[in-house]
C-alpha cells in the first residue's frame, strides 16, 4: 500500500490528517546467518516490500494503533501501563518500540498510528523488524529525538528482545533502518560498523530470487534460543567474549579444545566459517567478481543444514532443485525452520529455475512456494 492510501486510511480512522507517513522495508540476508548474536558479520539488503505508517503525536499518554492488514479495529493503550511480555498480538511490536523509547528516557507522550505492510509475515523476511523500525523512525522525526538509524535499530531490538520476548540479534532491525538502494549492507554486529557494498545484479546479467516456502515449523523459537545458548557455551568454553573472536585460522585448534562437546563443536564450526564466508563475499563483490559468490552461498547452506541444523526439508528442496537446474548458488536465509531461501541465477535461467522449484514442491506434496525477484531497495525513510 502506498503513502496516499495509508494517509487516507489514517484520516478516515482518526478524523484528522496524519503529521506524516514513513516506510521501512523487510530484508533478505545475502550471507552471514546466525552470526549476529555471536558479534559476527552479516550482509543483508532491503526488499522493495515495506511497512508503511501514518502517524500523529498525542499529548495525553495514549497510544492508538490500527493495522490495515488485521481486522482488529483500533487498539488503545495507556503508555504508563505498557509492560514487557504482556501482549501476544501484533500490537506488541509498535507498542514495544514506544516502551523502549520511553524506557531510554525519550519524551514520547502518545501517538495515533495506522499501519499497512506488504512484507510477507512469517516468511523469514523481517516483517516484524519493518513494523518496529517504521514506528521508531516516525516517532524519532515527530518528537525530534535526533537518534541516528543504528541507534533506532538498537532500540527496536530491545523492544523485540524484552517487550515482545524474542531473543533475536541486531541484523533485521539494522537492515531495515540502514540499508541503501542498490547496495547490500556489510555489517559488523559487534560495533555496528557498516559498509554499503554496491550490489547491482541486473547490470551483470544475474538475478536473485526469493523462494518463500510458506512453511513455519513450530519449534522455531525454542530452537533459535537453543542455538544461541549453545554458541554462548562455546564462547565460554573457549574463553572468548563471543565466537566472533575465534579467527578462522585458529578454528582447528579451537575445535580440538572442545573435545567431545560434539554439538558445540558443530555450532562453533558454522559460526567461524560463516564469518569467513561473509568476508570472502565482500572481497569478491568489491573486486567485481559477483558470479563467484554463488558457491559461497551454497556452502553457507550446507553449513546451516549439517552443522547448525536449522534447515528443513522444504528449504533443502529449494536449494537442491535450484542447483540441479543451473543456479549459481542457493541458501536458506533468515532464522530457518521454514521461511525463505534465496537463489542466485543467470538472468536467462530465472523462468526455468522457478518452474523447476514449483514442480519439485508439487511432486513432494508441499504447499506451492511464492517466488519473487529481490532487488536491493532503500532503507527506512519518510515518504510524505
Ligand atoms: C533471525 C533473527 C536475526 C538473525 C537471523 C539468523 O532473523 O531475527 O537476528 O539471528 O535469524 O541469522
Amino acid at each position: 500500500m502506498g503513502a496516499v492510501e495509508v494517509r487516507d486510511g489514517f484520516t478516515a480512522l482518526y478524523g484528522a490528517e496524519p503529521e506524516g507517513v514513513w516506510s521501512a522495508p523487510g530484508r533478505v540476508n545475502l550471507i552471514g546467518e546466525h552470526t549476529d548474536y555471536n558479534d559476527g558479520f552479516v550482509m543483508p539488503f532491503a526488499l522493495p516490500h515495506t511497512a508503511v505508517a501514518a502517524v500523529s503525536r498525542r499529548t495525553d499518554g495514549i497510544l492508538r494503533l490500527h493495522s490495515a492488514d488485521i481486522d482488529a479495529g483500533v487498539v488503545e493503550l495507556r503508555l504508563d501501563a505498557l509492560r514487557p511480555q504482556s501482549d501476544k498480538e501484533w500490537t506488541a511490536y509498535p507498542a514495544g518500540v514506544v516502551w523502549a523509547l520511553r524506557e531510554a528516557g525519550h519524551p514520547v507522550t502518545g501517538a495515533d498510528i495506522h499501519l499497512a505492510s506488504a512484507v510477507p509475515a512469517g516468511a523469514g523476511l523481517s516483517s516484524s523488524a519493518a513494523l518496529e523500525v517504521v514506528v521508531a523512525l516516525a516517532l524519532n522525526d515527530l518528537y525530534e529525538l535526533g537518534l541516528p538509524p543504528w541507534r533506532l535499530a538498537r532500540l527496536c531490538q530491545r523492544a523485540e528482545n524484552v517487550y515482545v520476548g524474542a531473543p533475536t540479534g541486531i541484523m533485521d532491525q539494522t537492515a531495515s533502518a540502514c540499508c541503501e538502494d542498490g547496495h547490500a549492507l556489510f555489517l559488523d554486529t559487534r560495533d555496528l560498523a557498516q559498509r554499503q557494498i554496491p550490489f547491482d545484479l541486473a547490470a551483470e546479467g544475474m538475478r536473485l530470487l526469493v523462494v518463500d516456502t510458506r512453511v513455519k515449523h513450530a519449534h522455531n523459537e525454542g530452537e533459535y534460543g537453543k542455538r544461541r545458548a549453545g554458541c554462548e557455551k562455546g564462547a565460554a568454553l573457549l574463553g572468548v567474549d563471543a565466537l566472533r573472536d575465534i579467527a578462522y585460522d585458529d578454528l582447528d585448534a579451537a575445535l580440538a579444545r572442545l573435545g567431545d562437546e560434539e554439538e558445540v563443536r558443530r555450532l562453533v564450526r558454522h559460526v567461524v566459517t560463516e564469518d569467513q564466508r561473509v568476508e570472502r563475499v565482500v572481497a569478491l563483490l568489491e573486486s567485481g567478481d559477483t558470479r563467484a559468490i554463488g558457491p559461497l552461498l551454497t556452502a553457507s547452506h550446507v553449513s546451516l543444514r549439517d552443522d547448525f541444523r536449522v534447515s528443513c526439508p522444504e528449504l533443502d528442496l529449494v536449494v537442491d532443485t535450484a542447483l540441479a537446474a543451473g543456479a549459481l548458488g542457493a541458501r536458506m536465509t533468515g532464522g530457518g525452520f521454514g521461511g525463505s531461501a534465496i537463489v542466485l541465477a543467470g538472468a536467462p535461467d530465472v523462468d526455468t529455475l522457478t518452474k523447476a522449484v514449483e514442480e519439485a514442491f508439487a511432486a513432494a506434496g508441499f504447499t506451492a512456494p511464492r517466488v519473487f525477484e529481490a532487488v536491493p531497495s532503500p532503507g527506512a525513510r519518510r515518504i510524505s
